[in-house]
């Protein structure tokens, strides 16, 4: 007999696959922060990294892996192969290009939606009843496409969208209140970046509102120049491009957060990326950011924000705009 045959008596085999298997695709920046985050929150049990570079995986799993000691045991893989996919209850799609200094966020429409054509049936073969949460970017346009390729039903089908643009929000909002971020409560909207819609209305501590504080808040009309915020939030991914060259662990925070939501069935209400048309007002097909309730089998509610007609008219802007992108993508 072997050490390991000594060491225990074998009662029966354990089970293969446990229920919260999560794949990763694309382990650049993004991608890693998000497995990095998962991991050590203790949020799955088993992480499938997919990627094309081989040395990059393997370096990235050995890493991982070399942490476990320190960690619940998650059982950790990596390849090229989207067999390694199989089962899982969450995607995570990270891979593709990203912007270059100064450069925009549509910009990358085509280059990424060609990579999603490979990727996705490849996930959705492996594990037909997955839920797909869309991180590359433009979020909102690659959620579409992920939706059109997959055939999955859209509440499935989720976009990282502005969970990342709140979080900013709420920071910098705190930082003025000298709160707590997660004790300041506030939305954005819409499109993830350039053309986000802060809902001034919602933005509270402790239930008391801004609005109430300080009726011009975040209008023109406003002295106290809190729509400044909303400039710095939207020119954050920018900023931090030009300082470090790729945002990550923000992201990787807010993806962890709604991977939980979803393995845990918690019902937690986050501003993510879905379908639309019908919402505010919104026409066209696309996918945006509101408030939804997550859960085990993806979006199950969308909450009616009280929205002036201001930011309604913003949101349907936002829509006409993708729309018009959407209509020209080769799928
Ligand atoms: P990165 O260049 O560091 O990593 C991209 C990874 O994708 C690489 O490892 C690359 O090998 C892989 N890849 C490329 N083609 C592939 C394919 N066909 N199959 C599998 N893997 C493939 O980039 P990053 O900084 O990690 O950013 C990734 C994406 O996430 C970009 O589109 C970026 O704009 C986006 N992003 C989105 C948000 C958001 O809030 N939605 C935030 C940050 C970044
Ligand atoms: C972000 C990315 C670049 O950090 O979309 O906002």
């Amino acid at each position: 007999a072997t050490s390991e045959q000594k060491l225990m008596t074998s009662i029966q085999a354990p089970v293969a696959h446990s229920g919260s298997k999560v794949t990763i695709v694309g382990v650049g920046q993004v991608g890693m922060a998000c497995a990095f985050s998962i991991m050590t929150q203790g949020i799955a049990s088993e992480l499938a990294l997919v990627d094309v570079m081989e040395d990059k995986l393997k370096g990235e799993l050995m890493d991982l892996q070399h942490g476990l000691a320190f960690l619940g045991n998650i059982k950790i893989n990596a390849g090229s192969d989207y067999a390694l996919s199989a089962g899982s209850k969450l995607c995570i799609v990270t891979a593709g290009a990203r912007q270059r200094e100064g450069e925009s966020r549509l910009n990358l429409v085509q280059r990424n939606a060609d990579i999603l054509k490979g990727m996705i049936p490849k996930l959705i073969q492996h594990s037909p009843d997955t839920i797909l949460l869309i991180v590359s970017n433009p979020v909102d346009l690659m959620t579409y496409v992920a939706w059109k390729l997959s055939g999955l039903p859209k509440e499935r089908v989720i976009g990282s969208g502005t969970n990342l643009d709140s979080s900013r929000f709420r920071f910098l909002l705190s930082e003025r209140f000298n709160v707590a971020p997660n004790s300041t409560h506030g939305w954005i909207i819409g499109e993830h970046g350039d053309s986000s819609v802060p809902v001034w209305s919602g933005v509270n501590v402790a239930g008391v509102r801004l609005r109430d504080l300080n009726p011009a808040a975040g209008t023109d009309a406003d002295t106290e120049n809190w729509g400044q915020i909303h400039t710095q939030v939207v020119q954050s991914a920018y900023e931090i491009i030009r300082l470090k060259g790729y945002t990550s662990w923000a992201i990787g925070l807010s993806v962890s957060i709604l991977t939980k939501a979803i393995l845990k069935n918690s019902r937690n209400v986050f501003a993510v990326s879905t379908f639309v048309q019908g919402i505010h007002g919104v026409e066209q097909p696309v996918f945006l950011s509101v408030p939804c309730v997550v859960g085990e089998n993806g979006i199950t509610d969308v909450i009616q924000q009280t929205l002036t007609d201001g930011e309604r008219a913003q949101l349907q802007k936002s829509a006409i705009t993708l729309n018009e992108v959407q209509v020209n993508l080769v799928l």
